[in-house]
């Protein structure tokens, strides 16, 4: 995610605004403000919080912190080696098998991840990282992605249901690794027994350990997971929710969000489970062009006049502003156009109609987000 000055990071002015809205919660979003503390003082100003602390964040924020406290706990993930010195880090490398993963270990909005399928480019990436601080060097795992969230609230678990994203930019799963251009929910990879073995394996033993390490946590905590052969494996935690596996996920939801949050806040007793729709809903993320690396912004977006049914198909904005009374791209993902619908082939032909109805120039987006599951239906 970018540092965007607009983000409420100022702890102190987001804690004057939400006294003087009189709010009964606040709901941390993104990682940035989590990540420099803003729960903190929103809770010890005396306001219900849903987002952890700054000290939990570092799940999130530090992958280095995150590698540690799983290992620490037995939480499944890849193996690795945490370098802050290019000697021991080339050692180390030197040893590992091909493809191997190297990572920069502070928030770098997947854009810190290289996956080396060479020596040489396993240590461009090394070098390139090492110059902005430690590095992480992991196992490559071989598998299936999915994304678990769940609601963590004092050692309570509740999971929604499970999504998977596409990170790369491109159809095929090719091109640079993006924060996500599509996701859909729910996925044949999570099913009933494979969500209980993450609940029982990754979920619960987190939520015990964070209370162990006196690390207490109100928030969403999401599982990005390898699904091995060996079972789930944890590639990272967000202290939020994903963007944009949420897009799905609410459009599925028909429990009370407000309701549950403020429950989680509080430290009161969580329900049992969350109850969702049954149909499966879909997210054709449309990106600026030059998305990831150097989106251009500031065009016009046409063909958002239409209305929808908002129950089944809805329009997220993500990166956009209004600018001379018209509407303009202002981020590098600019909109989630989201349908809910009782198939995947059927998800996927209304959100691709939607999506060809809107357009500014150099408009990027995959045609192929949900293949996984077509390809298994
Ligand atoms: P991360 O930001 O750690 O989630 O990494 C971004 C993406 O890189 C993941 O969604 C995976 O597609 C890929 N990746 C990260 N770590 C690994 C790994 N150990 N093995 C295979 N792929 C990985
Ligand atoms: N879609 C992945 C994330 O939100 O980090």
């Amino acid at each position: 995610m970018s540092q965007s000055p607009s983000l409420p990071l100022d702890a102190a002015v987001v804690v004057a605004a939400a006294h003087a809205e009189g709010v009964s919660l606040v709901v941390l979003g993104p990682e940035a403000p989590l990540v420099a503390g803003v729960s903190d003082a929103l809770r010890r100003s005396g306001l219900a919080v849903f987002g952890p602390n700054a000290a939990a964040a570092r799940l999130e924020g530090s992958k280095a912190f995150a590698k540690e406290f799983m290992e620490r706990h037995g939480i499944p993930t890849a193996a690795y080696g945490r370098f802050t010195e290019i000697k021991a880090a080339h050692a180390f490398l030197a040893r590992q098998p091909l493809p191997i993963v190297i990572k920069a270990d502070g928030l770098a909005a997947g854009k810190g991840v290289v996956i080396a399928e060479s020596q040489e480019e396993a240590e461009e990436a090394l070098t390139r990282f090492l110059a902005w601080g430690p590095v992480v060097i992991e196992e490559f795992l071989r598998g299936e992605e999915g994304s678990f969230i769940a609601i963590i609230a004092d050692g309570q678990v509740l999971p929604l249901a499970g999504s998977q994203d596409h990170k790369r930019l491109a159809d095929g799963d090719q091109g640079p690794n993006t924060g996500g251009m599509g996701a859909y929910s729910p996925t044949p990879i999570l099913d009933i027994a494979m969500s209980e073995r993450v609940r029982r394996e990754v979920m619960l033993p987190m939520a015990r350990a964070l209370q162990a390490e006196g690390l207490p946590y109100r928030g969403f905590l999401y599982a990005g997971l390898m699904i091995t052969e060996s079972g789930p494996k944890v590639l990272e935690f967000n202290c939020r929710l994903g963007d944009p596996e949420t897009q799905p996920l609410l459009m599925r939801l028909d429990s009370d969000l407000f309701l549950t949050l403020l429950a989680a806040a509080r430290g009161d007793a969580l329900p049992p489970e969350l109850q969702w729709k049954k149909e499966l809903a879909l997210c054709v993320v449309l990106a600026a062009p030059g998305y990831p690396d150097a989106p251009q912004l500031g065009q016009t977006i046409r063909g958002l006049e239409r209305s929808l049914d908002g129950a089944t198909a809805k329009v997220f904005h993500a990166g956009t502003r209004v600018q001379d009374g018209a509407l303009v791209t202002a981020g590098g993902r600019v909109l989630g156009v989201t349908v809910l619908a009782p198939s995947i082939s059927a998800a996927q032909a209304q959100a691709y109609a939607l999506a060809q109805q809107i357009h500014w120039p150099g408009m990027q987006l995959r045609h192929d987000i949900g293949w996984r599951a077509r390809a298994r239906s």
